[in-house]
C-alpha cells in the first residue's frame, strides 16, 4: 500500500513526479504529496484526496528543483488528511514511507524527550526525526545504517536531504521498492510500474538493502553497509496498455478485455499442434509432489478455491487452500513433498509474500502464479505461471481472476496428465474445450441491458447473499465480494446447502439473492436451496446455464442464462454477470469504481 516515487535528474522533476503518482494511485488514493530540493531549500506540497487535488494545489506554487519525492498514501497510522499526508520533513530532511514501523510509539516518545517537535499522528514522522538527530554526529550514510537498525517493521522508504543536492536515498524491509536508470537522471519507485514510462532499466533492492541515487550514479548496499553489485533487468512493456480507451472505467474496459486475455493465456500455454500444455520446465518429478497448498488474499483466495475443486475432480493430490494472512502464523506441517502454490495479481501482497518466504525457509517447493512478472512473489518463487493479463488497474479484480482460474486449470490438466490420473482423450477433450472458452465469455458479455435493470434492486437493499455449490461455491464468494468492493452493500457468498446451519435466519421479504446454478452435478440440489429462500420472502436472480430444459421452480425474480460448455469450465462464464451486477450496482449509485473507498490494488502492508 502507498505509492512511492523519487526522481534525480539534471531536470525540473515535479511533473514527472506527478506522473508517476498518477500511476501509483491503485496502491492508495486517501492523500498525495511532493516535496523537492531547491537551492538548498526544501519544499513540499500536500493534499487530502487524490493527485488531481494535489496538482491543483501546485498551480498557484511554483515547486522547483531537479530532486523530488512524492507518495500517494493509504492509511494506516492516522486519518487521512493533510497533515498526514506524506512526505514528512524536518530542517534536514523529508521522507515518503510505505508500511508500518511497528515500534513508533516507543521511538516517538525517546525523541520528544529529546526535544523533537512531531507534526502529525502518523508512524513516519519518527523516521524522520531519528534520520535527524543521528545527522547531528554521524555522516549520510552511518545516519541510515542507524536509522534502519532501529526501525522495525515493514517499510519502503524515499529520503531526500536538504544538504545534498542531488542524491536520493531509498532503503526497504518487507515493502518493495525498484531503482531505474534513465539518462542524465535516475528513479526510485515502489515498483516498476511507475517508473515504466521513464525506463526500462531497472534493479530491485532485495530486503535489508538501502541505495543511494544520484542523477548519474546508482550505489546500492547491505544492512551492514558493504556495497552489493545490481543486475539491471531489461523490461518489455507497452504503455497503451495502461489506457482507459473509449472505456468509462478500468474496470469496464478490464470486464470487456476478459475474450482477450483468455485468448492470449489459452494461446501461451497450448500447444495446439502437440496436443498439450507448455508447462514443460517443471522443476520437480510428480513423483515428488503428493499434495498442494494454495495460498492467495481476496480475489486470488477464490481461485485458489477454484482450483481446490478441479485438482480434487480431476487428480488425486491432497488439495488444501489457505488466506495467506492465516498462512504465516499458524503452525504449519511443512512436508517435503507438498508443492505451494501463491496467487497473486500484483506478486506484491504483503501476506502472500511473507506466506512465500516462510515456506521457502523451510526448504519447501514454491510456484507462483502471478500477473505481474517482475513482481516479488514472481521473483522470489522456484516456477512462476504468469496469467498474460496486462496490467490490471481497476481495484476490484476482474480479468486477473479469469487469468489465475485458467493458468491453475491448465496446470491441474497437465499434472493430471504426467500423473496418468487424466486420460489422453479426456486431456485432448478438455483441451478443445479451452479453445471455445474465449468465444463464450465473449457472448457471455451480451446480458447487459438485463443486469442493468437487474441492479435498480440492488442499489436499496442492505444486504444481499450469492449461493452455490461445488464448482459455483468459490464464484459465489468473489460475486459476494465484487459487490461489497464496488457497491458497499453487505454480501455474504454462501455454500448453498449450508444456509438451513444459520443464514438462513437473514433472509426478509424482497432481500436480494442471487443463486448460482449451472447444470451441473449439483444443479438439482441448488435449485432446492433456492426454494427454501424463495419461501422465506428471497428475491432471487438466478444464473444458470442456457437449456432446453426449463429450471423447474415457481417465483423466480430474475433469470440470466450463460453460455454452454463442459462443467468444470462454467465456472468462468457465471463469474461474467457477478462482475457487472457489482459494476452497475456501484455505477448507479455513484461510486468510484476503480478507487473504491478505503481499499487499494496492492496491498503491501499487513
Ligand atoms: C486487494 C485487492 C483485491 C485483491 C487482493 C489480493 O485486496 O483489492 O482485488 O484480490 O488485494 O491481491 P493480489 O495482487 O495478491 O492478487
Amino acid at each position: 500500500m502507498c505509492g512511492i516515487v523519487g526522481i534525480t535528474s539534471n531536470k525540473p522533476v515535479t511533473s514527472s513526479i506527478i506522473n508517476s503518482l498518477r500511476k501509483l494511485e491503485y496502491r492508495g488514493y486517501d492523500s498525495a504529496g511532493i516535496a523537492t530540493l531547491y537551492n538548498g531549500l526544501i519544499d513540499e506540497v500536500k493534499c487530502e484526496g487524490r493527485v488531481d487535488n494535489l496538482e491543483k494545489n501546485l498551480v498557484n506554487k511554483n515547486l522547483q528543483g531537479n530532486v523530488g519525492i512524492g507518495h500517494v498514501r493509504w492509511a494506516t497510522h492516522g486519518v487521512p488528511n493533510q497533515v498526514n499526508a506524506h512526505p514528512h520533513s524536518s530542517e534536514r530532511v523529508s521522507i515518503v514511507h510505505n508500511g508500518i514501523i511497528e515500534n513508533s510509539t516507543l521511538l516517538k516518545k525517546h525523541l520528544i524527550r529529546k526535544g523533537h517537535n512531531f507534526k502529525s499522528q502518523t508512524d513516519t514522522e519518527v523516521i524522520v526525526h531519528l534520520i535527524t538527530e543521528y545527522l547531528k554526529k554521524n555522516d549520510l550514510q552511518n545516519s541510515i545504517l542507524k536509522m534502519l537498525k532501529r526501525i522495525h517493521g515493514s517499510f519502503a522508504l524515499g529520503i531526500i536531504f536538504k544538504d545534498q543536492p542531488d542524491l536520493i536515498v531509498g532503503a526497504r524491509r518487507g515493502s518493495p521498492l525498484a531503482v531505474g536508470y534513465g539518462p542524465k537522471e535516475n528513479y526510485l519507485g515502489s515498483d516498476s510500474y511507475a517508473l515504466k514510462s521513464m525506463t526500462n532499466k531497472i534493479s530491485y533492492l532485495n530486503d535489508g538493502e538501502f541505495c543511494i541515487l544520484r542523477k548519474d550514479h546508482v550505489e546500492f548496499f547491505d544492512e551492514n553497509g558493504n556495497k552489493v553489485n545490481k543486475k539491471i533487468l531489461e523490461l518489455s512493456s507497452s504503455e497503451e496498455n495502461y489506457d482507459k480507451g473509449d472505456y468509462k472505467h478500468f474496470m469496464e474496459k478490464e470486464i470487456e478485455e476478459q475474450p482477450i486475455t483468455i485468448k492470449n493465456c489459452v494461446n501461451e500455454y497450448v500447444d495446439k499442434a502437440n496436443g498439450d500444455i507448455n508447462i514443460y520446465n517443471f522443476p520437480w518429478k510428480t513423483d515428488e509432489v503428493s499434495s498442494i497448498v494454495l495460498v492467495g488474499c481476496g480475489t486470488a483466495f477464490h481461485s485458489c478455491l477454484m482450483a481446490k475443486y478441479w485438482f480434487e475432480q480431476l487428480t488425486s493430490l491432497d488439495v488444501t487452500t489457505d488466506i495467506a494472512s492465516e498462512f504465516r502464523y499458524r503452525k504449519n506441517r511443512f512436508k517435503k513433498d507438498t508443492l505451494y502454490i501463491f496467487v497473486s495479481q500484483s506478486g506484491e501482497t504483503a501476506d502472500t509474500y511473507a506466506a512465500l518466504d516462510l515456506c521457502k525457509k523451510n526448504g519447501m517447493k514454491t510456484c507462483s502464479v502471478v500477473n505481474v512478472v517482475e513482481s516479488s512473489i514472481a521473483r522470489d518463487s522456484e516456477f512462476v505461471l504468469p496469467i498474460h493479463c496486462g496490467p490490471e488497474i481497476g481495484v476490484a479484480s476482474t480479468k486477473a481472476f479469469l487469468g489465475q482460474m485458467l493458468v491453475l486449470y491448465l496446470l491441474c490438466l497437465k499434472i493430471g496428465s504426467i500423473r496418468k490420473e487424466i486420460d489422453r482423450k479426456t486431456f485432448l477433450d478438455k483441451i478443445k474445450n479451452l479453445s471455445l472458452l474465449s468465444k463464450l465469455v465473449k457472448n457471455t458479455l451480451t446480458t447487459e441491458t438485463q443486469i442493468q435493470a437487474i441492479c435498480n434492486s440492488f442499489t436499496d437493499a442492505k444486504g444481499s447473499m450469492f449461493l452455490g455449490r461445488g464448482y459455483s461455491f468459490p464464484i459465489a464468494l468473489e460475486g459476494a465480494l465484487k459487490l461489497k468492493e464496488l457497491a458497499y452493500i453487505h454480501a455474504e457468498g454462501y455454500p448453498a446447502g449450508e444456509m438451513k446451519h444459520g443464514p438462513l435466519a437473514l433472509i426478509e421479504d424482497g432481500m436480494p439473492v442471487v443463486v448460482l446454478a449451472p447444470r451441473d452435478k449439483y444443479y438439482k440440489k441448488t435449485i432446492s436451496n433456492m426454494q427454501e429462500v424463495i419461501a422465506r420472502g428471497a428475491k432471487v436472480l438466478l444464473i444458470t446455464n442456457k437449456s432446453k430444459d426449463e429450471v423447474f421452480s415457481e417465483n423466480i425474480w430474475e433469470k440470466i442464462e450463460v453460455e454452454n460448455i463442459s462443467e468444470d469450465l462454467l465456472p468462468f462464464l457465471i463469474t461474467i454477470p457477478l462482475q457487472k451486477l457489482a459494476y452497475y450496482t456501484a455505477l448507479k449509485k455513484g461510486y468510484d469504481i476503480d478507487k473504491p473507498r478505503n481499499l487499494a490494488k496492492s496491498v503491501t502492508v499487513e
